[in-house]
């Protein structure tokens, strides 16, 4: 038995590339505002998560480029050792204060925050973690990381989640992990019904905000500032990924445990810190943020004009509560058809499957950004009706 006969045998990717059909790892080889050129033809993007529309800003770019001159291109190190710049610890305590929390720990991704939070405080075998079965992978692989006991409860069903931390023992650790936006359905957690039974049970709450920052909430600090809840959760984690339009994520909350956790987190240990660019880009666009509401109220009226698009068309947008507008397809092929047809007509969308979300559901994801125009997004509504039609997913 060779290790790499699974290798040889996987020919899926090749079969669904023969049939043109293949929605992964597309090139984009310049990207213009919300437009991008793939393959030399230019296509309007409505699959980023570049909620407030700052990836080509001109002065978050510049801010980049005047970090690479001072500091150059990367780190070369870890946090731990010789990879802390005096940027990093400015962009930490701009995190936390913008954040209203005592301390703020970043990382060098998203995923690796959630690794590193997760399996530095849960401990093997002693303590519990009660997790949403719809959490992102990378919370899924850090309770795994952690050795931790997992209860996962119901998708936002409180009941369930009652169940889960009445098994728990009394005298274990307990943390609650959620995602306060749920990456594809763009549902929200409850997170007050969340607290209420934490407060019951004595637990913990984390909540990861990948999608919160920068959209929930009047000064978008995601969604415990949306509920009004902000005291009760004990750690917003965030990423770099998608408001901050750069690379990386950040861990916020009570001085004692921030400290902990950068002093026992593995991922942010053992790996280089995020680059000059990719720190400056952050500090620059949280300057945007701070300074430009502006851009979340525009984001908002895009997100209500496209939700109402679509369900007048007639397509299902799930349980949506963001600028994440899921059209709810059900079978994979059609699925599938439904992008490629859209691809032909020049809009870039994701295609979503399970295990992304549970079977049966697969849909295409759609998000948007502050800096669309009306001219965009009728254009990308147009296409959809369009291309629902010849589908017979409209009728
Ligand atoms: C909910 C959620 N958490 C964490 C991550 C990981 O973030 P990053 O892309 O910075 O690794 C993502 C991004 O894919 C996400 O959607």
């Amino acid at each position: 038995m060779d290790l790499f006969d699974k290798c040889y045998a996987f020919t899926r990717a090749d079969e669904i590339k023969a049939l043109d059909m293949y929605p992964y790892f597309t090139p984009i080889q310049e990207v213009i505002g919300n437009k991008v050129n793939v393959n030399g033809r230019e296509m309007i993007m409505v699959g980023s998560n570049n909620y407030l529309g700052l990836l080509e800003h001109p002065g978050v770019k510049a801010a980049a480029r005047a970090a690479i001159d001072r500091y150059g291109v990367a780190t070369c190190g870890s946090r731990f050792l010789n990879g802390t710049l005096d940027l990093h610890v400015e962009l930490e305590e701009r995190l936390a204060k913008f954040m209203k929390r005592e301390a703020a720990q970043t990382f060098s991704t998203g995923f690796q925050t959630n690794l590193g939070i997760i399996a530095s405080l849960a401990d093997r075998e002693k303590d519990v973690i009660i997790a949403d079965r719809q959490v992102h992978a990378s919370i899924v692989d850090a309770c795994r990381l952690s050795g931790a006991r997992v209860l996962k409860y119901a998708h936002n069903d409180m009941e369930d989640m009652e169940r889960m931390l009445a098994t728990a023992p009394a005298d274990a650790g307990k943390l609650i992990v959620v995602d306060g936006v749920f990456s594809m359905e763009g549902d929200l957690a409850p997170l007050p019904e969340i607290v209420r039974l934490a407060k019951k049970y004595g637990a913990r709450i984390m909540c990861d905000e990948a999608h919160g920052i920068g959209v929930m909430g009047e000064n978008g600090r995601g969604t415990p500032e949306h509920f009004g809840v902000e005291p009760d959760i004990d750690l917003v984690m965030g990423t770099f990924s998608k408001s901050f339009a750069s690379l990386g994520g950040f861990v916020a909350g009570n001085a004692k445990v921030i400290s902990y956790i950068k002093h026992h987190a593995r991922s942010l240990i053992f790996s280089a810190s995020i680059t000059p660019a990719s720190a400056a880009t952050v500090l620059a666009t949280l300057d945007i943020i701070e300074s430009e509401p502006e851009r979340r109220a525009r984001l908002w009226q895009i997100t209500r004009k496209m939700k109402a698009g679509f369900e007048a068309m007639g397509y299902d947008t799930g349980r949506t509560q963001t600028p994440i507008i899921p059209l709810i397809i059900r079978d994979d092929e059609r699925a599938f058809m439904l992008w490629r047809f859209l691809r032909e007509d020049g809009i870039f969308t994701n295609p979503v499957i399970y295990p992304a979300v549970p079977q049966g559901e697969s849909l295409i994801r759609t998000s948007y950004s502050a800096t669309h125009t009306d001219e965009e997004l009728d254009q990308v509504l147009a296409s959809f009706e369009k291309c629902g039609r010849l589908l017979g997913i409209l009728k």
